[in-house]
């Protein structure tokens, strides 16, 4: 098992290329099983995540070729309903096979993605959806087994208590677009990654109106054919880049980016003093060497509102900002694991969930901690390059989940970081 070993105290300097979005790409990958013919996707992110995603297809049946480190082409001509346990519970993305399994095959059987470190992670509204479809579901042994009795355009609502449902908005569409007759989806999540998932869906031929808002108009089709797509980049890549440039008081160059999709991490930093220019259509200038930011408030929404998945970025650099800040995290009020992993590093922090309470403007002093998640792992190595002396992030499979290169990128921006065997860390530590 490797860890990361960061030396604090150096300003990122440099450029720095995105990947393609992770959260865009795997929903994207599971409908290609909407078609009988080649789906070629471009710029998918080179992670466990995709790869994991390629091998459940595989098992599906699809015949699933890597052109490249980030192009795949996959072609689902003769595929089985049933997804293997022992992929699907690695990966919880992989709930969203379940639509295009029910799009084409009428059936699909997937075992219920399990709950993590972040909180519960419930699929009652997808399973809502799928009944209101005209499907019969049920849960047996872990199993989520959905067959279309009579499928059939219908009325959805995918509000729930937290907001929409990303992974459920994708999952019924990608079931609404091979459902006869029309589909009106409301209160669909308006991520960035289902309006991707919405664009390559009407190249391979499916009705779909409303693209990119919460009300998406469905119009079933017999068939679907193949297509070639290029994945959106990394949102909250780019956020966590943005964050360690923030946090390290550095000038760093984001290309391959889509500005729109960070506009509220954006408008937060310019509020707290730290303005991001545009320098091309695809590209972004973060110089925080001589600013001083202000402590703030946030509360984590459904897009176009503060994602959280940046928010425990975001209390890392609060903590090392002068001031009380509070962070709101409205979607997983459980996500604050990562909260005494910074409590370790010197952070005054505490949780009063769904409220995290942050005394910034501590030095963060460097110590042995250990990831408990994808965006967590993230938090801890962007306090490691703000802290005094030397980090040691452990649980560093969570990072090669979601961050293509993170650890070569950082080290091309000056970073003083490594990936390196868990048997070279000091055991004085
Ligand atoms: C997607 O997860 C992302 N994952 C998550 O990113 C992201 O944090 C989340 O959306 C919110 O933006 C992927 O796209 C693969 P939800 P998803 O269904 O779809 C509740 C990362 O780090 N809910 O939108 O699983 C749920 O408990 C990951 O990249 C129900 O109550 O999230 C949560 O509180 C972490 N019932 C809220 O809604 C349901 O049926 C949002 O969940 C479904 C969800």
């Amino acid at each position: 098992m490797d860890v990361i070993r960061i030396k604090g105290g150096r300003s990122l300097k440099g450029s720095v290329t995105l990947a393609g979005s992770k959260n865009a790409a795997l929903p994207l990958m599971a409908a290609t099983l909407l078609t009988d013919q080649p789906c070629t996707l471009s710029n998918v992110p080179d992670l466990s995540d995709t790869c994991y995603m390629a091998e459940i297809l595989e098992h599906l049946g699809a015949k699933v070729e890597r052109l490249d480190a980030h192009t795949w082409r996959i072609t689902a001509q003769h595929i089985i309903a049933s997804a293997p346990y022992e992929l699907v519970s690695k990966m919880r993305a992989a709930v969203c096979l379940m639509g295009p399994l029910v799009g084409r095959l009428r059936r699909a059987d997937v075992s219920l993605p399990g709950g993590c470190i972040i909180g519960p992670r419930p699929i009652d509204i997808h399973l809502k959806g799928f009944a209101k479809l005209g499907c019969e579901v049920v849960v047996q042994n872990g199993c989520v087994r959905v067959k279309a009795l009579n499928l059939r355009g219908a009325n959805l609502f995918l509000g729930g208590r937290h907001g929409s449902t990303v992974t459920g908005t994708e999952n019924l569409l990608m079931a609404a677009v091979r459902t006869p007759g029309i589909t009106c989806i409301e209160s669909a999540a308006c991520e960035p990654e289902v309006e991707d998932l919405c664009r390559m869906l009407v190249t391979m031929g499916a009705k779909i109106k409303g693209i990119g808002s919460p009300t998406l108009l469905v119009e079933g089709v017999d068939r679907l054919e193949g297509c070639v797509h290029r994945v959106i980049p990394d949102r909250i890549e780019a956020g966590t880049y943005i964050l360690a440039a923030a946090i390290t008081g550095g000038d760093v160059v984001l290309n391959n980016i889509e500005p729109r999709h960070i506009s509220a991490l954006r408008d937060k930093l310019a509020q707290i003093g730290l303005p991001i220019e545009e320098k091309g259509p695809s590209q972004l200038h973060i110089a925080a060497s001589n600013n001083t930011l202000q402590a703030t408030d946030i509360i984590t929404l459904p897009y176009p509102g503060f994602p959280t998945d940046l928010q425990a970025q975001m209390c890392a650099l609060m903590s090392v900002t002068p001031g009380l800040s509070i962070i709101t995290e409205r979607i997983y009020p459980g996500r604050s694991m990562h909260i005494s992993e910074l409590q370790r590093m010197g952070a005054d922090i505490a949780v009063e969930s769904p409220n995290i309470i942050i005394k910034g403007g501590r030095h963060l002093s460097g110590a042995p901690v250990r990831a408990s998640d994808l965006r967590a792992s993230a938090a801890l190595i962007l306090a490691g390059l703000a802290a005094d002396g030397e980090t040691w992030v452990q649980g560093v499979t969570h990072l090669d989940r979601g961050y293509e290169g993170l650890v070569p990128k950082l080290q091309a921006l000056g970073a003083d970081i490594e990936r390196v065997p868990e048997e070279s860390m000091p055991s004085l530590l």
